[in-house]
């Protein structure tokens, strides 16, 4: 049987330094696991757009539809600001979500016991945590029509437009409930159903959508400024958070700093099955490109190695090696193995983004 297929799509920023400590990973499990991949790289975002002036070219987007995952490092940075829309680099990582229906965007907040105290957040409202943000990545304002800036009158006026189909809510709202039923059994969707009517008809589809196919599973509604109190109130009253594109682009990155660092958020986007019974899927970690530290070994790669942790699971069945590789970044964590971002008072073994990588790779030697 042929290996399953993986592209590398390392972006911009500190993508590139933080997928090198990825592809030392995958290389362990080819060497010492047996677990191989057919492995190509390609350009995305600022990088495509140097090379290609667009930030995905289309040979890399057929590429893309292709393989069995993709692994995305970061896009964008200051050098492309002033670029035109169009040619952003994001727009190199929308058109990748948009064009491979990547629907749910799984985004895994969990905070390590060892780091409890690097959130902002008291210890106690945070250790321990363990919750998902699940958010609807393929519609909504990222996308909907109309939308520009046109000329009304005298003066400019800036158009996004929220849209949602019901076909779009009750498939994201399916894989929160099956998410759910795998964890603690509890979802909470969050909308503004008070302001939006969008929010009102994603309320009753997520409704229709439990009382038919998942009963069993306990459902909540929240008006989304609501939940974002409530995630810094007390974040351990939720297990599967559902929630809209835009919504979950700001509930997720409120998520990520109770876990004590930006650089630990892996992320799984996934789509519907293809032939080989695989999602679609591509992995990233939630951090971006963080141009003020790239190129000076300070990155965290732990999101992007809990992210390539995350490919195991979804799209290669290899819940066990996942579970390996989360327990020995676990590990390296406990035995206080830190880069810049997870350096605090009580100090540590400060090391280097590759320093980290060898770290894990060390730990996933003492777990044969
Ligand atoms: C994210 C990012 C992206 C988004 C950007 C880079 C387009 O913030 O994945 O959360 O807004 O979706
Ligand atoms: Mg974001």
């Amino acid at each position: 049987m042929a290996n399953p297929s993986l592209l590398i799509l390392a972006g911009d920023g500190i993508g590139p330094e933080v997928m090198a400590e990825v592809k030392k990973i995958i290389g362990w499990f080819d060497a010492k696991r047996g677990i191989r991949f057919d492995v190509s790289e390609d350009l995305v975002g600022g990088a495509a757009y140097d090379v290609h002036g667009t930030p995905l070219h289309d040979s890399t987007m057929a590429k893309a539809q292709e393989v069995d995952a993709v692994l995305l490092g970061a896009v964008g940075g200051p050098k492309y600001d002033k670029l035109d829309f169009s040619v952003k680099p994001e727009r190199g990582l929308l058109r990748l979500r948009k064009e491979m229906d990547l629907f749910s965007n799984l985004r895994p907040a969990q905070c390590f016991d060892a780091l409890a105290d690097f959130s902002s957040l008291k210890r106690e409202v945070v250790a321990g945590l363990d919750i998902v943000i699940v958010r609807e990545l393929t519609s909504g304002v990222y996308f909907g029509e109309p939308r520009g800036i046109f000329t009304e009158g005298n003066e400019r006026v800036g158009i996004n437009t929220q849209r949602y189909t019901e076909s779009e809510i009750a498939r994201v709202a399916r894989s929160a409930f099956e998410l759910a039923r795998r964890r603690n059994n509890k979802v909470c969707s969050m909308e503004k159903a008070n302001v939006m009517e969008s929010g009102i008809l994603w309320r009753e589809v997520v409704q229709e959508v439990h009382d038919k196919e998942y009963p069993d599973v306990e459902l909540s509604h929240m008006y989304a400024d609501a939940g974002a109190m409530q995630l810094c109130r007390w974040p351990k009253q939720f297990d599967v958070i559902v929630t809209d594109n835009l919504f979950g682009d700001l509930l997720s990155d409120a998520a990520a700093m109770l876990t004590g660092s930006l650089g630990m958020l892996p992320s799984a986007s996934l789509g519907a099955p293809m032939a080989n019974g695989r999602p679609k899927a591509l992995y990233e970690p939630v951090h971006g490109s963080a141009p003020d530290i790239a190129g000076q070994g300070k990155a965290n790669p732990i999101a992007c190695i809990l992210s390539f942790a995350m490919a195991l699971r979804y799209s290669f069945d290899m819940g066990a090696e996942a579970d390996r590789l989360e327990k020995a970044v676990e590990k390296v964590l406990a035995d206080g193995v830190r880069t810049a971002d997870l350096m605090g008072p009580e100090g540590g073994v400060p090391v280097s983004t590759s320093g980290m990588g060898d770290a894990v790779i060390a730990a996933l030697d003492a777990s044969l």
